[in-house]
């Protein structure tokens, strides 16, 4: 039976999980590292991505940005949530909720940090996979991680369909043709 969440078969997941386990490496260190060098990638392949960044200037060189303490800081934020949600894949309520959350706190920034982010990211993560694992795009761990990350987008998506929703803008009162009247 496939994930109620992510779509994701048994086999998919264990790729998922596979690729991961060689992506965040054994040792704390390599974790650190791991979280850093996607971070790293993501400005590098997600255009727009660092202008919206206000703790720390991500328009700085990559020297500069490694030594910076609240860079560091997000970078062990987006490695450690991404290491949540694979840790969740089995119990898929408490999957869908990280899920969500990690949505909302894009989706509901002003302005959005929605599709236009996020869906370059799932389409580019591929090269990724092929930089810093050796993998080919079409290996079934780089396949389940796109099919894994375009779930991702998909409820991006539906927060944002859920935003507009609500931000509709107001409806034009008919003007009255004379003051007067
Ligand atoms: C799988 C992909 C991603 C993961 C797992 C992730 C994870 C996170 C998490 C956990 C936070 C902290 C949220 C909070 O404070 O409640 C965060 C913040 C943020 N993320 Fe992401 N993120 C991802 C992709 C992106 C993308 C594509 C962008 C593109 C602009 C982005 C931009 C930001 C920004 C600007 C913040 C706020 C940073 C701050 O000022 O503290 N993220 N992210």
């Amino acid at each position: 039976m496939s994930c109620p969440v992510t779509g994701l078969t048994a086999e998919e997941k264990q790729h998922l999980e596979t690729a991961w386990k060689k992506m965040i490496g054994t040792t704390p260190k390599e974790f650190k590292t791991a979280g850093i060098t996607l971070v790293l990638w993501m400005f590098d392949n997600v255009p727009n991505m660092r202008m919206r960044f206000t703790k720390f200037d991500a328009k700085n060189s990559r020297t500069t940005l490694i030594a910076d303490e609240m860079f560091l800081a997000h970078t062990q934020t987006v490695i450690l949530a991404l290491d949540s949600v694979l840790k969740l894949l089995d119990n898929p309520p408490k999957l869908q909720q990280k899920i969500t959350t990690i949505v909302k706190a894009h989706v509901g920034q002003n302005p959005p940090i929605g599709s236009e982010y996020f869906d370059p990211f799932a389409d580019k993560f591929h090269m990724f996979m092929e930089a810093a694992l050796g993998l080919p795009e079409d290996d079934p761990e780089v396949q389940a991680w796109v099919k894994f990350l375009r779930a991702l987008c998909q409820v991006v998506k539906a927060e944002e369909a859920e935003l507009a929703k609500h931000h509709q803008p107001k409806k034009q009162r008919p003007r009255k043709c004379c003051s007067i009247l």
